[in-house]
């Protein structure tokens, strides 16, 4: 039997085979050819995810008048996601397991104070940090890509202040072809793993229903809204009860 070794001659065991692939992915340039040539369908999406997640974070910071309104975003990739609400914030955190992205984040935002980028697993979180976040974000359907869902949002949920939100931007349903579109045009390997999650290069991306997200939520013990983005996508925003 082949037994996989990490770098240091140890063995892999499957949670850190699952994120070394994961790393090895967005590390790649993959994800960046991605974003660089999104489909119709995919832009609309990101486009009005933008614009929603404004208009939350506006409301948020006008209703809490915080001296400080510091957001987290997990998985922030290279900061693209970062730009939609720079100029609301006054300190951004940005956490992303990929080195790569790390870098690329901070190169981007290097020379602007208000803005930290950590390389940090979204699962270490109440290890990282109090809860001092007015709201935490995860967006471009990042949520999909993770296997324990409900880890991801209790994780969130330990470093959110008691009166803040979490805004969640997900695939639906009804996402199947503008995600194969959107994948297969820079010609990445895809293939159904279940009926509502792709392999893509071994990576998965799950679409969510609004019944699974109001579970989700209710798992974590936590208040949902949730607002149709485009078709194929959702904001799921989360509240402490
Ligand atoms: C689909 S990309 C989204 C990037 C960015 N938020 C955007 O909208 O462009 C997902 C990102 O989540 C990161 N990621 C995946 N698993 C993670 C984890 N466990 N902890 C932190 N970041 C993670 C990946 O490295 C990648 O940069």
């Amino acid at each position: 039997m082949v037994k996989l070794l990490q770098k240091d001659g140890n063995p892999i065991c499957s949670k850190e085979r699952q994120i070394s692939r994961l790393t090895e992915f967005f590390d790649g340039d993959k994800f960046e050819l991605l974003k660089a040539n999104e489909t119709p369908a995919i832009h609309n999406y990101h486009s009005q995810e933008h614009l929603c997640i404004r208009q939350h974070l506006n409301e948020l910071k006008k209703r809490l008048k915080p001296k400080e309104f510091i957001i987290l975003d997990i998985g922030c990739g290279n900061g693209s996601s970062i730009e939609y609400f720079i100029d609301i914030a006054d300190k951004i955190e940005g956490i992303d397991i990929s080195k790569a992205q790390e870098e690329r984040a901070k190169q981007r935002f290097s020379g602007n104070p208000k803005v930290i980028i950590k390389q940090v697993n979204a699962f270490d979180l109440s290890k990282k940090y109090p809860a001092i976040f007015d709201a935490v974000v995860c967006l471009g359907s990042t949520m999909g890509n993770l296997k324990d869902q409900i880890g991801l949002i209790t994780q969130a949920k330990s470093v959110l202040r008691p009166d803040g939100i979490m805004l969640f931007s997900v695939y639906s349903e009804h996402a199947r072809d503008a995600q194969i579109e959107w994948y297969s045009s820079i010609g990445l390997a895809i293939s159904d793993r279940t009926c509502d999650t792709l392999n893509v290069e071994d990576q998965i991306s799950k679409r969510f229903t609004r019944q699974e997200l109001g579970q989700l939520a209710k798992q974590a013990g936590m208040e949902i809204t949730i607002e149709p983005l485009t078709e194929i996508g959702y904001l799921a925003i989360l509240r402490n009860k």
